[in-house]
C-alpha cells in the first residue's frame, strides 16, 4: 500500500486541479494500492492534520475547473519556524502528521514561498515531489508554470477590451498586470494585446522616457496610448534606493498602486485623460486555457511516476520542452526573473515597444 499525501498551497491559479488529477489518475490507474490524502487549505491542513480521502471520482470532472479542490492558504516561510496561534511548532506538526498517517511521499503543488518549504520537509526527512504553479511564471529551474498561459490570455483579453474604448474615447489608459516581483506576465500580455509601453520590475523606467514615447504616437497620428504596467514596475529613482531608502520614502505614498501614480504624472505631462483599469484576481480565475490542461495534466503524470518509482526530492519542471526532474534543493529560494537583454525584450524594442528605459 502507498500512501500519497496531497496539498495545494500559496495563490491559487488555474490547472491546479487538473495537475492534481494528473497525479490522482496516474496512481490510481497504475494497479498498485494507493490511499492519497489530500490536505485542505495547503500546508494549514497538514500542520493541524485536516484531510480528505481522494479516490477516483474526485479527480473526475476537474480538469476544466478553476481553483483547487483542496483550497489554499499561505503559510508564510520566513515565520515556519514560529509557532502558530495554537503556540504548535508547524514544522514538527507537519511531521507528525506525515509519520501518524504512515505516508510514503507528499505531492506539493505551489509557487517560489512554497518550494521553500517544501525544501525544508525534505531537509527534515519527509518525501516530497512538487508541481510548479504560478500565475507568475517566476520559479527557477522550469521555463513553465502552470496558470501562467491561462493568466496571460485573461490579461490580453482585458488589453483588448481596452484598446476598443481607448481608441474611441483618445484616452491613455493602463492596465495594471498581476507580479509584484516579475513581469513574465505583463510582458507576454502586454506584447499579445499590443501594448505601446510596457513596463515591467526587471526594467525601471523613467517617465520622461514614456511622456516622450506618447508625444511621438501622437506625432504620427495615434490619438490613444496604451501601457500594460506590472503591480511592481519601479521608476529609475526607486529601483536606485537602498532598502531603507526606499522604506522611508514610501511610507506617505498617497496611491493604491503605481499605475495611479503613473496616471497622475502621465496627465499632467500630456494634459490627456488618463484612466486605469485593474483585472486583478481575474487573472487567476476561471478555467484553464487549453494548454495548461494539457502541460499540468503532463506534469501531474510525471509526479505520479516518479512517486511509483519511489523517485523523491525534485520538482517536475519544463525545460528546453522537455519534462524534467529539478532537485528540490535547486529550486528553493531562487526567482527567476525576466532578463532585461533577452531576446523578447530586443524583438519587442523592434516592434517599437516602449520599456521606459
Ligand atoms: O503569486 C501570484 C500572485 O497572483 C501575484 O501575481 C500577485 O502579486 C499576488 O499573488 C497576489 O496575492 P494575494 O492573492 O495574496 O493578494
Amino acid at each position: 500500500m502507498r500512501r500519497i499525501g496531497m496539498l495545494t498551497s500559496g495563490g491559487d491559479c488555474q490547472a491546479l486541479n487538473a495537475a492534481m488529477r494528473g497525479v490522482g489518475k496516474t496512481l490510481l490507474k497504475s494497479g498498485e494500492q494507493v490511499e492519497i490524502y489530500g490536505f485542505l487549505n495547503g500546508y494549514r491542513g497538514l500542520i493541524r492534520s485536516e484531510f480528505k480521502m481522494l479516490s477516483h471520482s474526485d479527480f473526475s470532472g476537474i480538469l476544466t475547473q478553476g481553483g483547487t479542490m483542496l483550497g489554499t492558504s499561505r503559510t508564510p516561510f520566513k515565520t515556519i519556524r514560529e509557532p502558530d496561534e495554537d503556540g504548535n511548532d508547524k514544522v514538527e506538526c507537519m511531521k507528525h502528521t506525515y509519520y501518524k498517517l504512515m505516508l510514503d511521499c507528499l505531492v506539493i503543488l505551489g509557487g517560489n514561498g512554497t518550494h521553500k518549504t517544501a525544501n525544508l520537509l525534505r531537509e527534515e526527512g519527509l518525501n516530497v515531489i512538487t508541481l510548479p504553479k504560478t500565475i507568475d511564471n517566476d520559479l527557477w529551474g522550469t521555463d513553465m508554470t502552470f496558470g501562467f498561459q491561462s493568466a496571460v490570455d485573461i490579461a490580453t483579453e482585458c488589453i483588448d477590451c481596452i484598446h476598443t474604448t481607448a481608441s474611441s474615447h483618445g484616452r491613455i489608459f493602463i492596465v495594471e498586470v498581476m507580479g509584484h516581483k516579475v513581469g513574465y506576465l505583463t510582458l507576454n500580455a502586454g506584447m499579445a494585446g499590443g501594448a505601446d509601453i510596457i513596463l515591467i520590475p526587471e526594467i525601471p523606467y523613467d517617465i520622461d522616457k514614456i511622456v516622450e514615447k506618447i508625444k511621438e504616437r501622437e506625432r504620427y497620428g495615434s490619438t490613444f496610448t496604451i501601457l500594460a504596467v506590472a503591480e511592481g514596475a519601479i521608476s529609475k529613482e526607486r529601483a536606485a534606493m537602498s532598502k531603507k531608502e526606499l522604506k522611508d520614502a514610501m511610507k506617505n505614498y498617497k496611491y493604491p498602486s503605481v499605475s495611479y501614480e503613473i496616471a497622475d504624472k502621465l496627465a499632467k505631462e500630456t494634459g490627456h485623460e488618463v484612466r486605469v483599469t485593474v483585472p486583478g484576481h481575474t487573472q487567476r480565475g476561471g478555467s484553464p486555457c487549453a494548454y495548461d490542461r494539457v502541460f499540468a495534466s503532463r506534469l501531474g503524470a510525471e509526479a505520479g511516476r516518479l512517486i511509483l518509482e519511489e523517485k523523491y526530492g525534485f520538482m517536475v519542471g519544463y525545460k528546453n520542452r522537455e519534462i524534467v526532474q529539478v532537485p528540490l534543493e535547486e529550486v528553493a529560494g531562487k526567482l527567476k526573473s525576466v532578463d532585461p537583454d533577452a531576446a523578447i525584450i530586443k524583438e519587442a524594442k523592434m516592434l517599437g515597444i516602449c520599456f521606459g528605459d
